[in-house]
């Protein structure tokens, strides 16, 4: 049964728009708390909510990240996902709408920080001037998509914790509840949970952000509610979804699909992953990719087209596994 609360502080829905400063984000954010917190019937329906017809977020579009390609179809977007959790194929949406429950939901930042905190989501969200960006999607698989975003750099996640100088990359991990995810169940061969890493200086690069929402609402189950990852220059599989944990560390954290490398003797997904048109995957080239919506095939573009703010993170560095 879908029900459907409308406050008047709920915004018009809308698409991506550039003169989009709505109200006051703080008071909407705390009522999305109070909502859900206050009492057991209205949660369950804030439940329901949140699959089916996600709240509206306020975010003012950060102009700097605009691009000249066209955004795709919020439609196609939530029909068309990689999320393992819910099966190895492109129509997850449904199980994902069905099983993932995105509230309530605790984030833990941990490891080599001078402040711990686990925190919900919607309190984190809470403390956060959320934007929105444009972005585009490169998947690893050839395929691409422009995202109109919603969320705040990891930089600023960082700040509450304040990291100590022995950490030198950031471990993100996602949820591994076989309750709330069949395909954990059915694929056990995987290398449960969906961890990913970046260094420190690739996670205080403004372009990595940390996405609560997309089209003007929170984020979709499919897409990786409540909160996921974007990081624009590198393949899609480094953003990972629905994370559960971010810890600060030493080692260079080994990822979901590098470890799935590593397993299979072969070097299909490595650690950087850096989008690159000239240094081809192991069985397909990535020289052009298929904008989804359209079909058209257009070249692929160093660093997914944000060269100039990442290329200085790899200078000097001739390593051609920077662009597995
Ligand atoms: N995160 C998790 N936890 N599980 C996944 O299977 N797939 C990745 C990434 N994040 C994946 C994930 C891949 S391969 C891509 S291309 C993007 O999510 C796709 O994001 P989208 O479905 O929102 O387009």
């Amino acid at each position: 049964m879908l029900i459907k609360i409308k406050k008047s502080w709920q915004i018009a829905e809308r698409d991506a728009t550039p003169e989009n400063i709505y109200m006051n984000r703080r008071s909407l954010l705390k009522n999305i708390a109070a909502t859900t917190l206050a009492t057991p019937f209205i949660g369950m329906a804030h439940g329901a909510l949140a699959q089916q017809e996600r709240l509206q977020l306020a975010a003012i579009r950060n102009e700097k990240y605009k691009i000249n390609r066209e955004m795709t179809p919020e439609e196609e977007n939530l029909k068309y996902n990689n999320f393992y959790e819910y099966g190895s194929h492109k129509k997850i949406s449904k199980a994902a709408q069905k099983q993932l429950k995105p509230r309530a939901w605790q984030v833990v930042i941990d490891g080599l920080v001078q402040k711990p905190l686990t925190i919900d989501v919607d309190d984190l969200i809470a403390k956060m001037d959320l934007e929105e960006r444009l972005y585009r999607l490169r998947c690893v698989e050839a395929w691409s998509m422009t995202v109109p975003w919603i969320g705040f750099p990891i930089s600023k996640l960082l700040d509450l914790v304040e990291p100590l100088s022995d950490a030198k990359f950031l471990r993100m991990e996602t949820f591994s509840d076989r309750d709330m995810a069949s395909g954990i169940r059915q694929q056990s061969w995987y290398p449960w949970p969906y961890v990913e890493g970046l260094t420190m200086a690739e996670a205080y690069n403004d372009l990595a952000f940390l996405v609560v929402g997309a089209y003007g609402k929170q984020v979709a189950n499919q897409m990786g509610a409540p909160i996921r990852l974007h990081v624009p220059w590198k393949y899609g599989f480094k953003s990972l979804k629905s994370i559960v944990r971010f810890s600060l560390v030493k080692e260079r954290p080994i990822g979901f699909w590098e470890e799935i490398s590593i397993q299979g003797n072969n070097s299909e997904y490595g650690f950087w992953a850096n989008v690159n048109p000239e240094v081809p995957h192991r069985r397909w080239s990535q020289a052009t990719e298929r904008i989804l919506h359209t079909g058209e095939r257009v070249p692929t573009m160093l660093f997914n087209g944000y060269g100039e703010e990442v290329a200085h993170l790899y200078s000097g560095i001739k390593d051609q596994s920077l662009y597995t």
